[in-house]
C-alpha cells in the first residue's frame, strides 16, 4: 500500500512537472513548399495555452483573427476563431494540426489575406501560401539562427525580461519586402503598396512603408518595454 502511494505520488509529481512546463510552437519560414535551403520570411514562436489576438498587426499587417494553440505529444493543435471572438470562447472556425519537425503551409497567423494576388514576399510566395518547418520547444525562438532578423515580441505584462511572460514572437528576415497588390479590395492594400523591413547600422528595426514607388516613409520601430506600456519589444538581432 505504502509503495503504491509512493508510486502514485511520483507519477503525479512527474506528470505535473511535465505539464507545467511552458511549450512553444515555432514556425521557421521558407519560400518553397519543401522548406529547402535558407530559412527566409516571417517566422513565429507562439506560447501554447493562450488566446492570442492579431498576431500580424505588430508587423504592420492587418489582422483580426484570434488563435488558441495546444500541444498533444508531438503534435500541435491550432484553433482559429472569428474576429469578434476575442477571448476564443466560442466555436473555432478552422483547425490545423502539425507534427513536430514537418514542413507545412503556414496558418494565416499574419492576416486574413485570402487571395494569392493580394500580397506576396518579394521574390517569394504569396502571404497566404507561405511554408514553415514546425518545431515544438520549451524555449521560444527570438529570431532565426544564422541570420539578421527583426524580432517583434508581445508579452502578457511589462516584464519583457522574463521569457515566461511571452505570448508570441514574430521574426522577419532583414530586407524582406512585402508587396501589396493595389487592385485587391483589402484595406491595407489600397493604402500601402509595400513594406520593407530593415535593420540599420545602429541595429535598430526600421520599416519602409510605401504608398507607391515614389512615396515612401521610413519609420523607426524599435522599442522596449520600458519606453511604453504596450507590453512589447521590437529590436534587430544577428543570431
Ligand atoms: C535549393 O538549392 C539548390 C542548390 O542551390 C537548388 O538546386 C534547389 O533548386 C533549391 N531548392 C529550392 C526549393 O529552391
Ligand atoms: C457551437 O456549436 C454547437 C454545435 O454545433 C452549437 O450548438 C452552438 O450553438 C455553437 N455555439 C456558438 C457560440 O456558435
Ligand atoms: C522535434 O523535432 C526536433 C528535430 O527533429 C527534435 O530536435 C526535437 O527534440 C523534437 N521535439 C520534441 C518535443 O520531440
Ligand atoms: C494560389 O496559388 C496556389 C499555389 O501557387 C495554387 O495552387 C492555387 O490554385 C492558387 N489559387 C488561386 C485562387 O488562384
Ligand atoms: C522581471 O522578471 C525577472 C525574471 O523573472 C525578475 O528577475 C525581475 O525581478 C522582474 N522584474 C519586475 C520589475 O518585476
Ligand atoms: C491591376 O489592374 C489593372 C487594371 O485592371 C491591370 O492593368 C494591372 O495589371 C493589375 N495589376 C496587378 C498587379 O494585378
Ligand atoms: C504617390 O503618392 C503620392 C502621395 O500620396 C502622390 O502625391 C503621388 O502622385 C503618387 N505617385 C504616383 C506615381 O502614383
Amino acid at each position: 500500500m505504502k509503495i503504491l502511494l509512493i508510486f502514485i505520488y511520483i507519477t503525479v509529481y512527474l506528470f505535473n512537472s511535465i505539464s507545467c512546463q511552458q511549450l512553444y510552437a515555432n514556425f521557421l519560414p521558407y519560400q518553397n513548399s519543401q522548406c529547402e535551403n535558407e530559412s527566409f520570411g516571417i517566422g513565429m514562436s507562439i506560447a501554447v495555452g493562450n488566446c492570442i489576438n492579431g498576431i500580424g498587426s505588430m508587423a504592420g499587417i492587418e489582422n483580426d483573427l484570434n488563435w488558441y494553440l495546444f500541444i498533444n505529444a508531438l503534435r500541435v493543435g491550432i484553433k482559429e476563431f472569428d474576429p469578434i471572438d476575442q477571448d476564443c470562447s466560442g466555436n473555432f472556425t478552422n483547425f490545423y494540426s502539425f507534427k513536430n519537425s514537418t514542413c507545412t503551409i503556414t496558418p494565416p497567423f499574419l492576416g486574413y489575406i485570402a487571395s494569392n494576388y493580394s500580397a506576396a514576399v518579394k521574390g517569394g510566395l504569396p502571404l497566404n501560401q507561405q511554408y514553415s518547418r514546425f518545431f515544438i520547444t520549451n524555449q521560444p525562438y527570438y529570431g532565426l539562427p544564422n541570420s539578421i532578423t527583426q524580432v517583434y515580441s508581445k508579452y502578457k505584462n511589462n516584464n519583457c525580461s522574463n521569457t515566461k511572460n511571452l505570448l508570441y514572437s514574430i521574426f522577419i528576415s532583414d530586407s524582406l519586402e512585402i508587396q501589396f497588390n493595389q487592385n485587391s479590395t483589402s484595406p491595407t492594400t489600397t493604402t500601402i503598396s509595400s513594406i520593407s523591413y530593415q535593420c540599420d547600422s545602429n541595429n535598430d528595426a526600421n520599416q519602409d512603408i510605401c504608398k507607391n514607388q515614389s512615396s515612401c516613409n521610413n519609420i523607426l520601430v524599435s522599442t522596449n518595454c520600458k519606453e511604453n506600456n504596450l507590453k512589447e519589444e521590437i529590436y534587430c538581432k544577428n543570431n
